[in-house]
């Protein structure tokens, strides 16, 4: 075993390996002892096309046989990667240009940088910090795990903590006040947001991130009136809003993208998972017209854009995320997710009653039981 786990306590680990997964069919996945499972959770959030998706690996053969790779720098592109981002601006709400990356936390370590350019641009370079919320995963690189609200992501990673205000999660059914109302819990959560930014000096921040329905950190869906609330604050403060679609993104919570479910209207949008159904690690940072202009400006000044990584745009993932959207518009992807939910919802009957049981929810195909917990 030479392997380094994610996300697992290395000491148990040795004692007990990781059951090995090779083969995958539709839905489910066969080990090596020849067990097969159902991943109800779709791996990763990521496989929504299953585990064996066989268009999607026509489309990676083919591409790898008319063009395996080629970059984006200096006045080259793949044509994949245009047309990709031409279909995907056409469908994202509000967006303009997209950039490309190759995991969700390089897509919002992108942001991150984005976002200092951006003000950077306008004069205003101290405008560097990004609140993020208790209880959101972002990723785990360097800013992406310091924007991630869970203790176990920090610790003994030294990360840039002090660049990131944090918020509190908008988990009603948890912190609510006895009697309050959904409405009234959103309304202090924007208040409180407000009082944190006047606290640490709106001068110092730049952008708020937020999962438009939070996944990782426990499927926390938002109480009635919490995104408009909370983009009231922000643009009285003139703080950027980034959604990050990462896993509500591609059809997810009933409509295209979740900021369309909740009414957001972001200044920059992340992408992976759902946009290659993970059969090739690539992302997507998408940006309003606003933000690639006040961008481009400085840019120009500068002579060049200095950023970006090799296997960006990388033409056989730009093909097989090409076929994916093929895909989404054949099947109508909103309209599914609304009758599947449903189905979801059927199968929540059972536990509702349980004492043990504190929540059914649901948006789309975003759905969760909670239980009584110490937590
Ligand atoms: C909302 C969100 N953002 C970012 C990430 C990080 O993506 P990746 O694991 O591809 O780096 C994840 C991963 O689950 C996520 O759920």
């Amino acid at each position: 075993m030479a392997q380094l786990y994610p996300f697992n306590d290395p000491v148990t680990v040795e004692s007990e390996p990781p059951v090995r997964f090779e083969r995958g069919d539709g839905i489910r996945v066969s080990d090596t002892q020849g067990n097969t499972y159902i991943d109800a959770v779709s791996a990763l959030w990521c496989s929504n096309l299953g585990f064996s998706p066989q268009r999607l690996t026509r489309a990676a053969a083919e591409q790898m046989q008319r063009l395996a790779y080629y970059h984006s720098f200096m006045g080259r592109t793949p044509s994949q990667s245009d047309r990709l981002a031409d279909r995907l601006v056409a469908r994202l709400p509000g967006m303009a240009r997209v950039f490309y990356g190759t995991s969700g936390s390089e897509a919002v370590e992108t942001t991150a940088k984005f976002v200092r350019y951006y003000w950077s641009a306008r004069g205003n370079p101290g405008r560097h910090r990004i609140i993020a919320r208790e209880g959101a995963y972002h990723g785990s690189e360097q800013m992406s795990a310091a924007l991630t609200g869970l203790g176990y992501c920090h610790d003994g990673f030294n990360l840039p903590l002090s660049a990131v205000p944090r918020a509190g999660r908008p988990h009603y059914l948890r912190d609510a006040e006895p009697g309050e109302s959904e409405a009234a819990f959103s309304r202090r959560r924007a208040r409180e947001l407000d009082d944190l930014i006047q606290r640490e000096d709106p001068g110092t921040i730049g952008a708020f991130i937020g999962e438009p329905a939070m996944g990782a950190g426990g499927v926390i869906l938002p109480p009635d009136g919490y995104w408009d609330a909370v983009q009231d604050v922000l643009s009285k403060h003139g703080i950027l809003l980034i959604a990050d679609e990462i896993i509500s993104g591609f059809g997810r919570t009933g409509e295209w993208f979740a900021c369309e479910t909740y009414g957001i209207r972001p200044h920059m949008m992340t992408l992976a998972k759902q946009l290659t159904a993970s059969v090739f690690p690539m992302s997507a940072v998408a940006m309003t017209a606003e933000v690639y202009e006040t961008m481009k400006s400085l840019a120009h000044e500068k002579g060049i854009f200095g950023h970006g990584v090799t296997y960006g745009g990388h033409p056989v993932g730009a093909a097989v995320a090409l076929e994916c959207l093929d895909i989404y518009e054949e099947m109508n992807l909103p309209l599914l997710v609304g009758r599947l939910g449903k189905e979801i919802e059927k199968g929540f009957e059972p536990f509702r009653d349980r004492p043990e049981v504190l929540k059914c929810r649901r948006v789309g195909m975003l759905a969760a039981v909670e239980f009584e917990t110490e937590a």
